[in-house]
């Protein structure tokens, strides 16, 4: 079965992490999320997956060609971003089944695909829509089913009061692939454009609602919620590392000082470095090959691949990205790949 990942997107919202790296290309605890994406996809049955691609799309294009997935990987590449609807129909010659899925590059879920299509066949629908209750529904896609699960109305980010439904649209879809003859060319929307569109001719398309770990990767407070629940254990993957103490999973050739304080729960990548004196989590993901120098403190942060934390320095809820630096007093700070992120003691971090 074919699946159709949309990566093409800025990432805007997670600058500067995403300054140079792509959104689905950021790790997810010590992976990049695009092949936990794949590897989700693959246990379900899908054999090749369609990257539909714009921003950055060299750099998905040089990791695939290291790294070869168990499933066949096609690279739909869009000169100029054509959203999300414009983009799925951009990989329309990829694609080689009548049925697919479709997901958004930064879902982080659970949901069970080979239990939605089940549904989807049974319903007789056309497209499939994954449905995520939510608290406060106002900052997405609102969609309201009647009692069959079929779809009568989708409201882009309504005011929370007047929200219909606590239902959104969760990014992953069943399609027919007949459907995507309806798609306009050029630049559109799926969820404002198709979709409503779509309704109106009145289209069989229903909501899939299934128990199910659920989040965007969309904001830095994402991000870290994400890494919190993988943490503790409210939602499980594969950490690819043992467990050498309760809470507390470690890769390959770690050096830690003997007086270092690991506090579970805590992900140090191989090769990561601790020194003297410093305390290491809760709620924390060292990558592969950082360093955290004598007395620092690092606490509910991800620290990515080779960045240093600097002696004595203090950080956060924070982000530090590859090979970037972090010292003095930093919260809540942000720091893309070869940064520099300069806390001022009581402050917040500035990034240089
Ligand atoms: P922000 O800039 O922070 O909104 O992030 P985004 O645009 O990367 O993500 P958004 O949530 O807006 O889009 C949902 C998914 O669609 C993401 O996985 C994006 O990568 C992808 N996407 C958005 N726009 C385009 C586009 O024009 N082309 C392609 N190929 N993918 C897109």
């Amino acid at each position: 079965m074919d699946a159709i990942l949309l990566v093409g997107g800025f990432g805007t919202r997670l600058m500067p992490l995403t300054q140079r790296l792509p959104k689905p290309l950021i790790p997810l605890a010590n992976i990049p999320f695009v092949e936990r994406q794949i590897a989700w996809l693959r246990e379900a049955g899908v054999d090749h997956v369609i990257l539909s691609l714009h921003y950055n799309a060299e750099l998905f294009q040089r990791y695939f060609a290291q790294k070869t997935p168990d499933v066949a990987i096609s690279f739909a590449i869009e000169d100029t971003p054509l959203g999300t609807g414009g983009a799925i129909k951009n990989c329309v010659p990829f694609l080689s089944a009548d049925r697919l899925y479709i997901c958004n590059g930064d879902i982080f879920t659970t949901l069970h695909l080979p239990k939605m299509l089940r549904a989807h066949r049974d319903t007789g629908a056309r497209i499939s829509i994954a449905l995520n209750e939510v608290e406060d529904p106002s900052r997405f896609g609102v969609i309201e089913t009647d009692a069959d699960g079929r779809i009568h109305t989708f409201t882009e980010k309504p005011p929370r009061h007047l929200a219909r439904s606590r239902d959104i649209n969760a990014g992953i879809y069943l399609f027919e692939r007949e459907v995507l003859a309806h798609f306009p060319d050029g630049p559109c929307s799926v969820e404002r454009d198709i979709f409503p569109a779509l309704l109106r001719a009145e289209l069989p398309m229903h909501g899939y609602r299934a128990p199910q770990y659920w989040t965007d990767l969309g904001t830095p407070g994402d991000y870290l919620q994400a890494h919190r629940d993988i943490l503790d254990g409210r939602v499980r993957i594969p950490l690819g590392t043992r467990e050498i103490l309760p809470g507390i999973w470690a890769g390959e050739r770690v050096d830690i000082a003997d007086d270092a304080l690991l506090r579970p729960p805590l992900l140090i990548g191989a090769g990561a470095r601790i020194g003297r004196g410093a305390v290491v989590g809760p709620m924390t993901v060292l990558g592969r090959g950082v360093a955290v120098l004598p007395y620092a403190r690092v606490e509910d942060s991800i620290i990515w691949e080779g960045a240093r934390v600097l002696r004595d320095s203090v950080v956060i809820s924070s982000v530090i990205g590859r090979y970037a630096q972090a010292g003095g007093r930093v919260t809540a700070g942000l720091c893309g790949d070869g940064g520099q992120l300069l806390g001022i003691a009581g402050g917040q971090a500035e990034a240089a």
